[in-house]
């Protein structure tokens, strides 16, 4: 090899190995990163840590005859949690979101006969039904004469709470 190609050869290793170094530094660089995603965010969501606890509080709880019950006495620690969280995602309930993923598609435009949400005309003599009745024909679904409101929008997941939450919000958007 001649001298010039020795050179060549000299400062391409220099290049490759700059180019090592700024790889792993990089490769730091993200796990540093990755460590502080959404995830980590949800996770530590005090109201998904509710909702966690609401899905797995024990369905029941035994007591004995002569005891206090359990929960009347306040000896176990994780009792509170348990009934604590149905409270916590009540409170989480929130109708204009709901509204948003389940009742829009159709309340937004009128689709398939749906009243609009706004229009106070389209829902001055369903309002005046009272709001129990509002409330039943959205959880129960509904024929009218409009056209067929389909139990809780067609998304059968959602809590009577929620879709009563969607209810009132629509009906106080439309007065
Ligand atoms: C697939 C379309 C569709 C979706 C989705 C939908 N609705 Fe409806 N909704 C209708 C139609 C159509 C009517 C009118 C029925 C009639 O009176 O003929 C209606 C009527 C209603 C009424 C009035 C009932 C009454 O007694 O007058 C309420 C309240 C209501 N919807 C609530 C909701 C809520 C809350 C959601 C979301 C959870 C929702 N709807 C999602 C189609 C839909």
């Amino acid at each position: 090899m001649s001298n010039h190609d020795q050179n060549f050869f000299n400062l391409f290793m220099v290049v490759i190995g700059a180019l090592v170094g700024i790889a792993v530094i990089l490769i730091i660089t993200a796990r540093i990163v990755a460590g502080d995603t959404q995830l980590a965010w949800v996770q530590g969501d005090p109201a998904y840590a509710a909702a966690v606890d609401a899905r797995i509080a024990p369905v029941g709880r035994v007591s004995i005859a002569g005891e206090e019950p359990a929960e009347a006495a306040g000896e176990t620690a994780d009792a509170a949690p348990a009934a604590d969280a149905p409270a916590e995602t009540a409170k989480v309930v929130d109708g204009e979101q709901v509204y948003n993923t389940a009742c829009m598609a159709c309340h937004a435009s009128g689709a398939a006969g749906a009243p609009k949400t706004g229009d106070a005309g389209a829902w001055k003599a369903r309002i005046a039904q009272g709001a129990d009745t509002l409330h039943k024909h959205a959880i129960e679904g509904y024929q009218g004469a409009a056209g067929f409101m389909p139990p809780k929008g067609g998304q059968t997941q959602l809590s009577d709470a929620e879709v009563i939450a969607a209810v009132d919000f629509m009906a106080a958007k439309s007065r």
